[in-house]
């Protein structure tokens, strides 16, 4: 039986990635299907996580579209093998989906005030919270260009925090440094150093299709030097449909994306805290977008069709049930007169 596991349309440029359960290519992620392979046919698949593949040939026609949409941007993903295995290598977006604040390593302060604004560039939303002189110094050449990495050093508006800062008394200045300063929509805490990324901006993190979501997160973590633990985050896959898949420990984020195709109107990857998040299964994001009155009235519905089933499978067994019985006192009747 030929089973849809798993499609994506590109709203861009209308292509669609279909993998199925026939196609030797499983996603893994919204289902559990999974395709085992043999030992000896390692070397011409790629992990997906520890316990799933998909064939090389599979992963490179996907990564074929996924680099035709990035055409001419610096989110197209390289390849290179190494001892015979294939590695994906480029920029993977993340979005932040924090709801609480971050604490973010304090060095010193002058690095503290490296704080800058990522500029809006038209119809990208690539706000980077914070950029602090070794994220940026960090970067090849390549990345540079990105989009993400254009930024202004001189932000006014922080100017401005700044020298207002200068001229206060220390009992003002106090005040003033508990006061939540809105960032771009970015909330800093001065004393602190307590952040809030805003939710829904997106950075990006240079990763390989080797690396787990761990290690991804970790980086990301490093990247803007967040003191919190790791384990206090998870990275989700959020479909447009409002599906919201986890990523498990040890997959790898960038096969992933792949998989899920480049457009990141259909799906995103989420960083959210991990006591905060909930997978919602594809089955549950069919009813997301109604509102709870329509909701209301379906479960009004699921309740009267139960009532109705109720009613029809009594009235069955009562029907047996009283057929049985008038058997049994027949039976009874005619040992009596033997
Ligand atoms: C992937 O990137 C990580 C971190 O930069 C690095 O340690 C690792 O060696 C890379 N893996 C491959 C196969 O290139």
């Amino acid at each position: 039986m030929f089973k849809l596991v798993f499609l994506n349309i590109c709203l861009s440029c209308c292509c669609r990635f279909v993998i199925t359960e026939t196609g030797l290519t499983t996603c893994g992620f919204s289902c559990d299907l999974l395709e085992i392979f043999k030992m000896g046919e390692h070397q011409a698949c790629v992990k997906l996580s520890e316990e799933k593949l998909i064939p090389r040939a599979d992963i490179l026609s996907l990564l074929r579209t996924y680099n035709c949409y990035h055409e001419g941007k610096n989110f197209q993903l390289r390849t290179r093998e190494e001892d015979g295995e294939l590695i994906l290598e480029g920029l993977l977006n993340i979005y932040w989906g924090l709801r609480r604040p971050i604490r973010l390593q304090m060095h010193d302060d002058n690095e503290r005030f490296q704080l800058s604004v990522a500029k809006k560039l038209p119809g990208e939303a690539n706000n980077n919270p914070l950029d602090r002189p070794r994220a940026s110094s960090e970067v090849s050449g390549e990345e540079e260009d990105s989009p993400q990495l254009l930024r202004t050093r001189s932000d006014a508006s922080f100017m401005r925090v700044q020298r207002r800062i200068k001229t206060q008394t220390s009992e003002n200045l106090q005040r003033l440094r508990t006061h939540r300063f809105s960032i771009n929509g970015h909330f800093y805490n001065h004393k602190t150093s307590v952040f809030t990324p805003a939710f829904g901006s997106v950075t990006n993190v240079r990763v390989n299709s080797s690396m787990t979501t761990i290690q991804v997160l970790n980086l990301l973590l490093h990247k803007f030097r967040v003191e919190n633990k790791c384990e206090e985050f998870v990275l989700y896959m959020v479909h447009e449909s409002g599906e919201k898949t986890r990523f498990k420990d040890g997959e790898y984020p960038l096969v992933a994306r792949v998989l899920y195709g480049p457009c990141e109107k259909i799906s995103k990857i989420f960083i959210m805290e991990a006591d905060l998040g909930e997978e919602v299964t594809y089955d549950v994001a069919q009813y997301i977008k109604f509102e709870i009155p329509v909701l209301d009235s379906f479960v009004e519905k699921l309740k009267e069709e139960e009532e109705r089933e109720i009613n029809k499978l009594t009235k069955k067994y009562s029907a047996l049930k009283s057929m049985i019985l008038h058997q049994l006192e027949h039976k009874a009747l005619h040992s009596d007169r033997v």
